[in-house]
Formats: structure tokens, sequence, C-alpha cells
């Protein structure tokens, strides 16, 4: 066994092998490095003025989007579908905490959102593929605007990361 560490979210996990996407952000397998090689490049001094103010947008977003997951995993009916919805929160409530500790916040109580989901598992299929077309959109521009590599570096994993989600909702919806 190796001991692995995710870039991204800096979460370790224990495998044979680097794991495809990391199980905890979703990051794509180039941001796993081994343990030993992991960097914590989250104390970023003087943030730009921009990268903070994406970076706090960025954070609703995150609570919003792990909270509306939530909600539809508790209310779909089948369980494959209520396993994909708790996938995609606990991968959003990590971004949520990965952002948490660029900005030096503490993380927001993230509670199922019963106003922005719905009963039916297809209709929340098709807002989550808006949601994550917003998200990666807005990622893709803030990596665009970032002049501090670390926020860069994050901004574009999330983008990646969102563009698998949409993919997701896609074959779903
Ligand atoms: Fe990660
Ligand atoms: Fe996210």
């Amino acid at each position: 066994m190796q001991l692995y560490r995710c870039q991204i979210c800096g979460d370790p996990y224990l495998g044979t092998a680097p794991p495809t996407n990391c199980p905890f952000c979703g990051a794509p397998e180039k941001y796993i490095v081994l343990a030993g090689e992991y960097q914590d490049r989250n104390h970023i001094p003087n943030l730009s003025a921009r990268s903070r103010e994406n970076l706090v947008k960025a954070l609703d977003l995150e609570v919003n989007n792990a909270g509306f997951y939530m909600c539809a995993s508790n209310c779909a009916p089948d369980p494959v579908a209520q396993a994909m919805f708790k996938a995609l929160s606990k991968i959003e409530a990590e971004h949520a905490s990965t952002i948490c500790k660029i900005l030096k916040v503490p993380k927001p109580e993230i509670k199922p959102d019963t106003h922005a989901c719905q009963k039916d598992p297809l209709a929340n299929f098709a807002a989550a593929h808006e949601r994550e077309k917003r998200a990666a959109a807005f990622y893709s521009q803030s990596a665009q605007e970032a002049m501090e590599p670390r926020v860069q570096q994050v901004f574009t994993a999330l983008t990646e990361i969102e563009t698998d989600h949409i993919h997701i909702a896609e074959e779903w919806k």
C-alpha cells in the first residue's frame, strides 16, 4: 500500500495505485501525488482582491450546490440516484472546504436545500446540468483572472471536475 495525497483538496488516500480521481474532491489523477511529495500551497500572502472575490463567490456556489445535491439524494426514490446525488454532494462539500482553506474562513454548515431540489430525480439531474455548466464557466473565467499560481491551479481543477459532472448530468437527465 502507498499513501497518496491530492494536491487540490489535500486529503490522504491509501491504495496500491493512485486513484483515477480523488475520492474526496474528484480531481483527476494528475493531481494525485505520493504523500512525501505533497506541498501545502494554501497559504497565499497578498491574495488579490479579484481572486478573493471569485473565491468567495465560488464558496457560496459550492455550499449551494452541496445543499442541492444533499436534498436531491434525500428525495431520490431509488438507491442508485440517491447514491449518485450523495457522491456529488460530498464532492461539492469538499470543494467548499478547499476554498475555505485558501480564504482562511471556517467552513459554513451545509444543509439539504429543500427549496432548490424537487421530488423527481430527472428534474434534479436537469437542474444539476444547469448548475454544473454555470459553475464550470465561472471557474474557467476565474482561473484566467487569477494571478496566483495556486488559485489558478484550484480553479482549473474545479473546472475539470465540474465538467465531469456536466457529463454525468447529461447521461442521467
Ligand atoms: Fe482531492
Ligand atoms: Fe464543485
